[in-house]
Parts: C-alpha cells; structure tokens; sequence
C-alpha cells in the first residue's frame, strides 16, 4: 500500500527513545559539580530535547560562557553512563523496521551531538534501518531545528512528501515552516496541549497509535520464530538469551511453547507427554499436537503478530513433521493436511534448528528432568527425527538455519544473534 509520505525523520530523546533518566541525572550531576542549586524534576524534564545550552540559560540563569562549561561539564557524566540510562519506546524499532524494510526514507533529525545518536543507534541496533543520523558536531553547530530537517532529507526531497515526528513545538514548527508534514508524539516530553498548540496534523499518545497513522491500517505486523532441535539441545537456554537480546533492542518479546502456551493447549500436553498415555496411537499423537497448535496460534501467536511483537516459539509446525511424518512415519501430506488450519494464519519467518548429535543429547537428557512419552522412544524413531528434520532444512534453507549446539553457550548464541539481525535487517 502506498504511503501518504516517502520521507520520515524523527526526532530522538523522546520519540525513539525515552532518554529522560540518563539526562536527568547528568543535569543534576553537573549543577552538583559546580555547586549551583538543585533543580525539581520537573523542571529537568525540560532539558530533554532542546539544545542544552537554552535549557542552561533559561533554567540555571547562565550566561552564554557558563552554559558552555556546564555543557561540557554535563558530558563528562553523560557520554559514559547518562546514554544507556535511556530505553525505547516500545513498538518504535518494529515501526522504523516497517518503514526501512517497505523502501521509505527514514532518518533522525536531533539536537543531540551526532556521535552520541551514532553510539545509541548502533547500541539499540536501530542503525540498520537508518539512512541518515543528522545531529550537531562534524562542522554542523546550528541546533536550528529547521536545519537539522534540510539536512537529513536526501537532495531533491520534495517536503510535502515527508514527514517530521518529534515531541515538543521546536519539532513541529520547524516543519510546518519547512512544509513538512508534522506528527506529535505526545507519549514524550510535550506539555499537555504543546504539541496540537504548534499546530501538528496529527498528536499521539503512544507508538502503535503513531505506527498505524504512518504505515496505514493495523502498523507494523510483528515476526515469529521458531526454534527446533533434539531433546536436550539447549533450546531452553538459547530463547531466553534470545528473548533478552531482543527486549534490549526494544522489541516486545512474546515466549511461548509447543505443545502448550495457552491453557487449553497445555492440558493436551500434559495429555501427550504424560507417560499415562502410554500406547496412544500416532494418528491421536499427531491431531492433538495439531489441535493444539490451531489453539495456540489463534489465542497467542496471532494476536502478538498483530500488534507488532516478536514471537519465539520453542518448538512449531517442523517438530510436527520431524517426529509425527517422519519418527512416526504418518507421511508428510498427513501431517501438513491437519495443520493447515493453524499455520493458514501463522508460520515462521525464521526457524533455528539447533544441532547436536544423539550421544550428547542423551547425555544432557539424563542429567535433566525425568524423561516424558516421547523422551523414552527408542533410537531408530530418534534416528527417522533427525532425518526429517535433515530433510526440512535441506528443502527450505532460507528459512531453517542450522545451528551447531555442541559449542559453548555463548559461541551458539552468537550464531543465533547472527541469524536473527539477518532476519531484523530484512535480508
Ligand atoms: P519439549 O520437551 O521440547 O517441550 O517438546 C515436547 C516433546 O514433544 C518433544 O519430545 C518433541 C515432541 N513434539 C512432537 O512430537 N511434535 C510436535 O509437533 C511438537 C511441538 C513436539
């Protein structure tokens, strides 16, 4: 769908990234060092967003030279410490993700020094989706934000066709006067009425609002992964540095399972995996993986996708292939027949296969929990698993990336962090 603009900039402390803490406290650390007097917060909620050097003038009654040396006071803090007491909204790194992957312009227009924008951009791994960061510093001084927007706009940019998305009135009334098109972003820094005050088209409480203004319909939709692999393979371990990994990054992280992850779904897990079920046929084994699965995709796995999360699934669809079509040999037209109704609306964008050969997994699996229904099958029917998950991954490449998982912790979460801004860059 096109989009009403080809061009998005975006203001940063408090529209990408709520930056509030790290400037407070480096204010507050600054007028203690030259022994000026302590401000309110509220009051140092104002510094963050406009040039220091006002903020300084006008809140501390400094003059110009004093504001200089409180600015390069206030650095020394803030450089080290003050720019990662900072997080981003949640939903913005899935919206600029939308933009930068859809083909549009996106670029930060800030009153921050630019290495310090570069530093946080490449911190929060937002980078990628940047085409340009325009701060002040490298021979550019002026704060005037009517310049910062010129200058992140590629040549030849006509400004009606871009957009300028900020939280206080300097953003919105540098691009009126440039014939920008303005959008608040109201869950920042603005004073109540600030921003509809300057006269922006359009004000928003918080990012999934934003997100669907600037794409159109319903924002961003969200990706799913999957991760698969033997018992014992580590999985466990990997999703929840995953999930962290992710949550740093500002996704909003959705970590589920299968068989299970909604209540009904993990009834009929404890129904599949209990060793009361002790001779249940492959067919019955097969459906209720699949029944399972439709229940879970709708009550979880679709509506996080819906509103832009990240989901990790331990175990998906694959599992149901490797151990009911091939283990079980139901064959794979069965398998993929009964699970068409849960992955008509859900399947993964990425699928890391974690792999490790069947000595070391047993080896893991006897040191863990006590082993369930399918734990204790023999070793041909382990043997036809992973076969079909070597055929899986032999027949779409793209999407299964094979994980060695006999590699130290970290070594294997560096393969998988590798796969994974593969799949965040859009490639
Ligand atoms: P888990 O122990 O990784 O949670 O998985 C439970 C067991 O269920 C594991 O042995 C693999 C098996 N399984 C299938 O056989 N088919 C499936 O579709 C899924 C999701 C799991």
């Amino acid at each position: 769908m096109a989009l009403k603009y080809d061009y998005f900039l975006f203001d940063f402390d408090g529209t990408i990234a709520d930056t509030g803490e790290g400037i407070r406290k480096s204010v507050a650390w600054c007028l203690e060092q030259l022994g000026k007097p302590a401000l309110d917060t509220s009051v140092l909620d104002r510094f963050i967003g406009p040039p220091l050097h006002d903020s300084f003038e006008k809140y501390c009654g400094m003059t110009q030279e004093e504001s200089e040396r409180a600015i390069s006071v206030y650095r020394r803090r803030y450089t080290d410490i003050g720019l990662y007491e900072s997080r981003l909204y949640p939903g913005i790194a899935m919206l600029l993700r939308a933009l930068h992957t859809g083909g549009s312009w996106v670029a930060i227009a800030s009153a921050k020094p630019r290495f310090m924008l570069e530093k946080l951009a490449a911190y929060y791994g937002i980078d990628k989706y940047l085409d340009a960061i325009v701060g002040i510093g490298e021979g550019r001084h002026s704060s005037d934000k009517r310049d910062l927007i010129l200058a992140a706009l590629p040549e030849g940019a006509q400004p009606a066709r871009a957009v300028m998305v900020g939280d206080r009135l300097y953003d919105i009334e540098a691009a009126r006067s440039l014939g920008l098109g303005s959008v608040g972003a109201d869950y920042g820094y603005s004073l109540p009425g600030e921003l509809a005050d300057a006269g922006a088209d359009a004000v928003f409480d918080d990012v999934p609002a934003l997100a669907a203004h600037l794409l159109g319909g319903d924002g961003p939709r969200g990706l799913f992964i999957s991760m698969e692999g033997s018992d014992g393979c580590g999985k466990s371990t990997q999703i929840a540095l995953l999930r962290d990994y992710l949550e740093r990054r500002g996704f909003e992280v959705v970590l589920t399972r299968e068989p299970g992850g909604c209540p009904i779904s993990e009834r009929v897990r404890e129904v599949i995996l209990s060793l009361d079920s002790k001779g249940m046929s492959s067919e019955c084994e097969a459906l209720l993986y699949a029944a399972s699965r439709v229940e879970h995709v709708r009550k979880v796995i679709e509506p996080a996708l819906k509103c832009g999360k990240i989901v990790i699934c331990d175990r998906f669809l694959d599992s149901s292939i490797a151990y009911q079509a091939y283990g079980r040999e139901l064959g794979e037209d069965f398998v993929r027949q009964i699970n068409a109704p849960a992955v008509r609306h859900a399947a993964p964008q990425l699928t890391l296969l974690l792999e490790l050969d069947r000595a070391e997994s047993r080896r893991r699996m006897a040191q863990g929990a006590p082993l369930d229904r399918l734990e204790i099958e023999k070793e041909d029917f382990f043997a036809r698993v992973q076969a079909g998950y070597d055929a899986l991954a032999q027949a779409e490449p793209g999407r299964i990336r094979r994980i060695d998982a006999s590699k130290s912790i970290e070594a294997v979460f560096d393969e998988i962090a590798r796969e994974v801004e593969r799949l965040l860059a859009g490639r």
